[in-house]
């Protein structure tokens, strides 16, 4: 008997250093200390010895036991940290890598111009007013005194909708009339940003789409002289103080008189280069004091109340002051030329 449970021991520990995994492990847990094990019988066996040999018999089973039980929890946690191991290396994460970079993104440089001309006038007094894209003929036309068939209409190629006297506007002066009607009789001093349309040949000047920035003030005893005034100290807080600035006779129907504002060419001092066309000089927006009949249509009583307006394109400045040669790049979404800014 006792060579018997030596020979149990003996066998059941061999096997177990054999086996790899946990259903080998269970398996042999069964065959070995199962209730049908070669040891467990030997306990049911017990009552059938003489009863001298019994305890010595006994004493050695449960000692076989416990030395079965023993090893087979260390094979058990051997294979389990073996297995932690061959994890932990193969799914390996190195926490300490650099993450990705996030990618920051960043204004377009139109709108970095849109919101520095919009602070410049705010800081004199201006508010922003937002005016819709899309238009009727009468507010982009009749009411700012450009007639039907009226040969002015020409420097507005137009976008028409479907819907007849419905157009994309062509130039943020009708918010013009918006504004001023919803605020007349009150003195007004406001800028209005946003996009407009016009149907033209694609070009390195000309985009089919490009915003602007129209200014307008209202009120008593307005002249011509705060128009200048205004302008020029617009121009000297965008393009620095020592700009110099010309005003040009000009014509638009819905400014009497009118004026286009040059600020001295920047690249070249005055000069005269290929930025400026050899004559020294940018010119940056159209101005002028409001047309009596346009002030009537926003409902102020002419005779009692004078304004000056004026507009401007971000495009075309950000061109200017960044030396953008092309202003078909403003859409192209190209991040070479958007990261730069
Ligand atoms: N609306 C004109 C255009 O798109 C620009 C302009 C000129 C606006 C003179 C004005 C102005 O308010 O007084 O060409």
């Amino acid at each position: 008997m006792l060579a018997a449970l030596e020979q149990i021991q003996q066998q059941a520990l061999e096997e177990l250093h054999t086996l790899q995994d946990e259903d080998a492990l269970q398996r042999w847990k069964v065959t070995h200390l199962g209730r049908n094990s070669p040891l467990m019988r030997t306990f049911d066996q017990l009552g059938a010895l003489p009863k001298e040999e019994r305890p010595l018999i006994g004493r050695r089973a449960n000692e076989v036991k416990r030395a079965l039980e023993e090893a087979f929890e260390a094979r058990r946690q051997a294979l389990q940290q073996a297995a932690l191991q061959r994890s932990l290396q193969s799914e390996r994460l190195d926490v300490t890598l650099p993450g990705r970079p996030i990618a920051r993104g960043r204004l377009h440089p139109t709108n970095l111009t849109l919101r520095q001309i919009v602070r410049i006038f705010n800081e004199m007094g201006f508010q922003v007013y937002r005016s819709r894209e899309v238009e009727t003929d009468e507010y982009n036309f009749e009411l700012l005194n450009i007639p039907a068939h009226h040969p002015a209409r020409d420097l507005w190629d137009t976008f028409y909708t479907t819907t007849p006297g419905v157009l994309l506007r062509t130039h943020t002066s009708p918010g013009q009339i918006h504004v001023m009607r919803q605020y007349a009789p009150q003195p007004l001093r406001v800028v209005l940003p946003g996009m407009c349309y016009r149907y033209e040949q694609v070009s390195a000047r000309k985009e089919t789409q490009f915003n602007q920035v129209e200014g307008l003030a209202v009120g008593r005893n307005i002249t011509f002289g705060d128009l200048k005034g205004t302008l020029s100290d617009f121009a000297r807080r965008l393009f620095g103080p020592q700009v110099r600035t010309r005003f040009r006779a000009s014509h638009f129907p819905f400014t009497e008189p009118s004026a286009e504002m040059d600020i001295e060419c920047f690249l070249c001092g005055g000069w005269g280069c290929s930025v400026c066309a050899q004559s020294g000089w940018l010119e940056i927006l159209g101005a002028g004091m409001v047309h009596p009949l346009v002030l009537r249509n926003g409902g102020y009583d002419p005779q009692r109340f004078s304004g000056f307006a004026f507009g401007l394109g971000p495009e075309r400045i950000t061109m200017l002051k960044y030396h953008v040669d092309d202003i078909r790049l403003f859409w192209n979404n190209d991040l070479r030329f958007l990261e730069q800014f």
